[in-house]
């Protein structure tokens, strides 16, 4: 249990004792001073305004039905009402003796874990991965692996663009290089951007390429086999870019994960008659339109979304309608987390809208759109290569781990080759996704190489040097965390405050798990770093003259830090190292 949930469940108590109704919350928060204690608990305010008391006198009168005498020295009322906690040393120790011995952090796993399904990264297979897939692959994972921590079911799912038209004219020249020999069709593949770009320019230069490459998608998209064999070369190939990509980003996704859009073709024309034999889709200018009123803007249009297209196709929407479907009916989802762009916006809000009103969807799962900002520049622009164009996230990663490389060499010459180089790619990857993972999400943000890499700060080589900084301790201790014996015991401000943050990990995680906001953990894991650096200079460890109870109790201290920065990382799919 977590120290809030205990003063929680203290302090209602007595709040009930004296008399306050039991849905009144004690409204337990941290104290921002070190005088107003360590934790307030400020419920008696709001208790007093609903029964119209005095809210000094209602304290009081909790404060007389509250026993913290094993918990807290002191507890006090101060200003209208507040309860000032000051929590007792001894106490902390021993909650941490109890939450974070062995190897544990003190995550307890769900009781009744849910079901959730995470669709992100989700490329469109025609290009290449460049940055604008950054974000919803690695804050999605994040949210993978925060899930997956708490014991829920997590169902990743990569919601990949393999159907569009664009299919069309990229299988016609796939044909055109194939049959020039395989292994020209080989060199042309190993560059999607380029191979992309000259399919395009065919497609709008050439008229009688621009033709089979129509007749192709149409062909495509009703199973012909020729076409098929085509395309599925092609696809092979682009989602094996893809997970070169995740496995240099640490991204958890692989081949399973992926349930392309094509996955649902045989789907679309059941949402369909399942929407027209309810009167929700009508005909207007020759497609079929479903017109939510839910959505009206300020003049009461009500949203229009297109589910078929005049001709008879589908739309990017009509496939999310089959997948939100899929996912309630067949994966048995209690929540869906959608990592998109906050462009699309409004797209998902129509989606999530008519599935519910179609019941393509339970009533009670939980559709959730976590947009997120975009990655600019220095200029302030949507990032972009020099001459402006898109940036390869291969491209971007490579560098990252390069320019790592160098900080790396400048501040230590001693390491064997192979070790720096892993380092570098540790670091590099994990500076960048950093760097993203701890802005809040929806904003935008700008880009900035100096600053990611920088070992001062709110950065990923920060808190893996905060690690490593551990480790060596222990290496110069000449013990094993594993050896310690011995209790926690907190007698300074500086371990007080890091028994206070470590008692937080859970919560942390928890509310991470809730309203997928990476940044709140990493606010959470830069704080403890910034303790641990406090309490090195303010507690000596290995000094001669410290006693072996302070000195194991440090020691610790130091582990169950080491190992709750090495899970938070983990939580953001960021490696840590020995030493660096
Ligand atoms: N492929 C889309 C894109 O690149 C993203 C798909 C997101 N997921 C979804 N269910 N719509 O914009």
């Amino acid at each position: 249990m977590s120290i809030r949930q205990i003063l929680s469940s203290r302090v209602q108590d007595a709040m009930i004792n004296a008399g306050i109704p039991e849905d009144c919350s004690p409204a337990i928060a941290e104290s921002n001073k070190p005088q107003f204690g360590d934790y307030q608990a400020n419920g008696a305010m709001g208790a007093a305004k609903r029964m119209k008391t005095n809210p000094r006198a209602l304290a009081e009168e909790v404060l007389k039905h509250l026993d913290l005498t094993d918990v807290a020295d002191k507890v006090e009322i101060a200003g209208p009402g507040f309860l000032n906690i000051h929590l007792k040393n001894e106490w902390l120790g021993s909650q941490l003796d109890t939450e974070l011995s062995g190897d544990s952090v003190g995550i307890q796993k769900a009781e009744s874990p849910d079901t959730v399904v995470i669709d992100y990264s989700s490329p469109n297979l025609a290009k290449e991965m460049h940055v604008g897939h950054l974000r919803s692959s690695i804050i999605g994972d994040s949210l993978v692996r925060v899930l997956e921590l708490l014991g829920h079911n997590v169902i990743r799912q990569n919601h990949v663009g393999d159907w569009g038209t664009q299919f069309g004219m990229l299988i016609a020249h796939l044909e055109d290089e194939s049959a020039k020999g395989t292994e020209l069709a080989d060199t042309a593949l190993s560059d999607l951007e380029a191979f992309y770009r000259d399919s395009k320019k065919r497609f709008d230069d050439e008229p009688d390429f621009a033709d089979r490459a129509r007749d192709y998608v149409v062909r495509l998209q009703s199973g012909d086999e020729h076409c098929r064999t085509l395309w599925q070369q092609f696809i092979d190939i682009s989602l094996k870019h893809s997970e070169d990509i995740y496995q240099k980003l640490n991204v958890t996704l692989s081949r399973e994960d992926v349930r392309a859009e094509s996955a649902y073709n045989d789907d679309l024309a059941q949402i369909i008659d399942d929407l027209k034999a309810q009167g929700l889709a009508q005909e207007s200018e020759g497609a079929l339109v479903v017109f939510l009123e839910e959505l009206a803007d300020k003049k009461g249009n009500p949203s229009p979304i297109i589910v078929q297209k005049t001709g008879g196709g589908f739309l990017y929407a009509t496939t999310d309608l089959a997948a939100a479907k899929y996912r309630s009916q067949t994966l048995g989802a209690d929540r869906v987390l959608y990592f998109i762009d906050a462009r699309q916006g409004l797209h998902m809000k129509q989606v999530f809208t008519l599935s519910h009103k179609a019941g393509f969807v339970s009533d009670d799962i939980s559709l959730e759109h976590h947009a997120f900002g975009t990655m600019l520049g220095e200029d302030g622009k949507p990032f972009k290569t020099r001459s402006g164009g898109t940036v390869k996230l291969e491209e971007l990663l490579d560098e990252a781990v390069e320019r790592a490389q160098q900080q790396i060499l400048e501040r230590n010459q001693d390491l064997p080759a192979d070790e720096s180089k892993e380092i570098a790619r540790k670091v590099g990857i994990g500076a960048v996704k950093y760097a993203d993972l701890c802005k809040t999400r929806t904003n935008d943000y700008i880009f900035n190489w100096d600053s990611m890499l920088n070992f001062e700060g709110n950065t990923a080589p920060y808190l893996q040097y905060a690690y490593a900084r551990i480790q060596r301790i222990f290496r110069k201790a000449e013990v094993s965390p594993k050896d310690l014996t011995g209790n926690f015991n907190i007698s300074c401000k500086e371990e007080k405050f890091l028994a206070l943050e470590l008692l937080k990990f859970e919560e942390t995680v928890r509310q991470v798990a809730e309203d997928a906001y990476p940044h709140v953990l990493c606010s959470y894991l830069f704080d403890l770093a910034s303790g641990l650096m406090s309490f090195y200079e303010a507690c000596p460890i290995l000094k001669d003259g410290v006693d072996q109870a302070t000195r194991d109790s440090r020691l610790l201290l130091c582990d169950a830090i080491a190992r709750t920065l090495k899970q938070g990382l983990d939580l953001l799919g960021i490696e840590v190292m020995d030493r660096m």
